[in-house]
C-alpha cells in the first residue's frame, strides 16, 4: 500500500449525523491510550495528522481520514477510560455503538490491545460484541517494542486465548515506534478493501 494522500475529512461529535460514505472504512476500536490515533498516523505515515497524547481520553470525536480518494480509516475514542465521569463514558459508548452499526460500508474493524498485558473485561466484552455483529476482526497487539522479541509469541498466545480469537480472524504485532507489523496491515486492509 503506497500513502499517496491523506486527510482529515469529518468529525463527529456525541450528537452528530455520520456521514454517508460510499467508499470502505476500516475502523479502529480500542481501549483509552492504547495507541489508536499513533496506529493510523504510523499507517497514513505521517508523524501527528491524528492527535495522540500520553494522557488517556485524548480522542473524543469520531474522525474520518481519507486515504488516497479509496478509503477510510476511522479512528473512534477509546472506551474504558476511568476518569471520565460515567455519563460521558456512556455517551461515548453509545457513540461507538452507532457507529459499528449504522455504518453500511464499514469492512473491517480492527480491535487494538496492548500487548504487555491480559485483555480487560472491557476488551473481552467489545470482541465478543464485535463477533456477534458480524464483523471479521483484524486483532493489533500494540507496543510491541516494549516487550523483548522473545516473549512476543508467548504473549500473542495469551491473549488470543483471553478473547478466544476465531479461526477467521487476523492477530498482527504492532509498533508504531519502531513500524513492526505496518506492512502486514497494509496488506490484510489491501486485501480487504478490494474484497
Ligand atoms: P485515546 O485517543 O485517548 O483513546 O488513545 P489512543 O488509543 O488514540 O492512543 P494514542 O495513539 O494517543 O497513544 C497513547 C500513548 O501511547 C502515547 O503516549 C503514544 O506515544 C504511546 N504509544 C502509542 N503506540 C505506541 C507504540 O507502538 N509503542 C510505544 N512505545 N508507545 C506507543
Ligand atoms: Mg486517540
Amino acid at each position: 500500500m503506497h500513502i499517496k494522500q491523506a486527510v482529515l475529512e469529518t468529525v463527529c461529535g456525541i450528537t452528530s449525523v455520520l456521514p454517508k460514505n460510499d467508499l470502505p472504512e476500516i475502523a479502529f476500536l480500542g481501549k483509552s491510550n492504547v495507541g489508536k490515533s499513533s496506529l493510523i498516523n504510523t499507517l497514513m505515515q505521517r508523524k501527528s495528522l491524528a492527535r495522540t497524547s500520553q494522557a488517556p481520553g485524548k480522542t473524543q470525536t469520531i474522525n474520518y481520514y481519507k486515504v488516497n480518494d479509496s478509503l477510510y480509516f476511522v479512528d473512534l475514542p477509546g472506551y474504558g477510560y476511568a476518569k471520565v465521569s460515567q455519563e460521558l463514558r456512556q455517551k461515548w459508548g453509545k457513540m461507538i455503538e452507532r457507529y459499528i452499526t449504522s455504518s453500511p460500508t464499514l469492512k473491517l474493524i480492527c480491535l487494538l490491545v496492548d500487548i504487555r498485558h491480559e485483555p480487560t473485561e472491557n476488551d473481552r466484552l467489545m470482541y465478543d460484541w464485535i463477533k456477534y455483529h458480524g464483523y471479521k476482526v483484524l486483532l493489533i497487539l500494540t507496543k510491541a517494542d516494549k516487550l523483548k522479541r522473545s516473549v512476543l509469541n508467548k504473549h500473542i498466545k495469551m491473549i488470543e486465548k483471553a478473547l478466544k480469537v476465531a479461526d477467521e480472524d487476523m492477530v498482527v504485532a504492532f509498533s508504531s515506534e519502531t513500524k513492526q507489523g505496518r506492512e502486514e496491515v497494509y496488506e490484510i486492509i489491501g486485501n480487504m478493501s478490494i474484497s
